[in-house]
């Protein structure tokens, strides 16, 4: 058979690995696999390229994703899943393996739905996919804002300032709880909760101490929203092709509150696309190989409709339906232990 792969999205690193070994896997189950570029875009335009095992020499330490992507949605363009169809059909692909979160995933099940052999991969660094408890790119990127913040302290602590680290993941707040309970922040903010102006400013100024010298770091998610509030902070009014809002800014907006309230000197340090960029850690890596190499199985088996998930710490195959139908968010359990670790 000949399977077809995209990855669409917002790139994370560990793609190439899972490419990787969904070729090599393929190639030993007897099938080639056809990369479409850039996401949807490809697979409508009939942009794609045959990828062997060579392809991927010296992409071990390559974050993104060697064949594109972006965020185009297949249901907003005229004719899309038609058009689709017959890219396949002229492309000869029988599976087409779609490697992405929840947009991506979510355009594969509705396609899966309507006749066309799909398998799914989850990605996504926010790691807000139902289904599986990790995504690819979300390891690397908790890596990256951790280890922002055990930057930031050092700072924080000589200039004796508060110091707001803004970590992206949209309307979970998995990013932000990770590497703000790693990173020892003072105050760990999320989405799922509205801000408590009034408990973060106590946190600052207790810390700040009487003589003024003493520092604190908070931890904001891009999707918090101060309890007074009516809505989200946005970088501007757009919206993408899956009618996403733009986040970003409620860091500069609490710091100028914080410093306001509590006379102790805040700034504030947007992570944006740094936590998206450059090499894979270990375990993305390895989860990524995991997923592409299952995602050739269940291709080579005919069993449509799945994804390969990660369940505790086995590989599971689970229907792209359960991933997609929900927004994983953080649990009260975890936000208690947040809460409960600031000061
Ligand atoms: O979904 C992944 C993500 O990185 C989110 O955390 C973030 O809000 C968004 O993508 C940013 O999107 P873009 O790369 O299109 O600016």
């Amino acid at each position: 058979m000949r399977f077809g792969v995209l990855t669409g999205g917002g790139d994370a690193p560990g793609l190439n690995h899972a490419l990787r070994a969904l070729v090599i896997r393929s190639a030993q189950l007897g099938h080639e696999v056809l990369g479409f570029r850039d996401g949807w875009k490809g697979v409508l335009e009939g942009s794609a390229v045959l990828l062997r095992a060579a392809d991927f020499e010296g992409l071990h330490d390559r974050g993104g994703t060697m064949l594109g992507t972006s965020r185009t949605n297949v249901f907003k363009v005229e004719g899309g899943p038609d058009r689709v169809r017959s890219q396949l059909a002229k492309q000869g692909v029988d599976v087409l393996i779609g490697i992405g979160g929840e947009d991506t995933l979510g355009v594969l099940n509705r396609l899966s739905r309507l006749g066309v052999p799909c398998v799914g991969v989850p990605k996504t660094i926010d790691n807000d996919l139902d289904a599986t408890d990790f995504t690819i790119g979300f390891d690397t990127a908790i890596g990256r804002a951790m280890e922002a913040i055990d930057n930031l302290a050092t700072t924080a602590d000589s200039h004796h300032r508060c110091l707001i680290v803004e970590i992206m993941g949209r309307h979970a707040g998995w990013m932000t709880w990770y590497a703000g309970i790693a990173g020892c922040a003072n105050v760990i903010l999320l989405p799922e909760e509205p801000i408590d102006l009034d408990a973060v400013c106590k946190v600052v100024k207790d810390r700040a101490g009487a003589d003024g010298r003493g520092f604190s770091i908070v931890a904001v998610s891009e999707g918090a929203a101060l309890k007074e509030d009516d809505g989200l902070v946005l970088k501007d009014e757009g919206r993408d092709a899956f009618g996403h809002v733009k986040l970003g800014g409620i860091g500069e907006q609490l710091a100028k509150l914080i410093e306001g309230r509590t006379g102790v000197e805040t700034r504030s340090v947007l992570l944006g696309h740094l936590q998206r960029g450059g090499p894979p850690s270990a375990m993305d890596r390895v989860l990524a190989t995991q997923f592409g190499w299952r995602a050739a199985e269940l291709a080579h088996a005919r069993r449509f409709g799945l994804m390969p998930a990660a369940r505790g710490g086995a590989i599971v195959d689970v229907p792209l339906a359960d991933a997609v139908g929900r927004l994983k968010t953080v649990d009260a359990d975890r936000l208690a232990l947040s809460r409960g670790l600031w000061g």
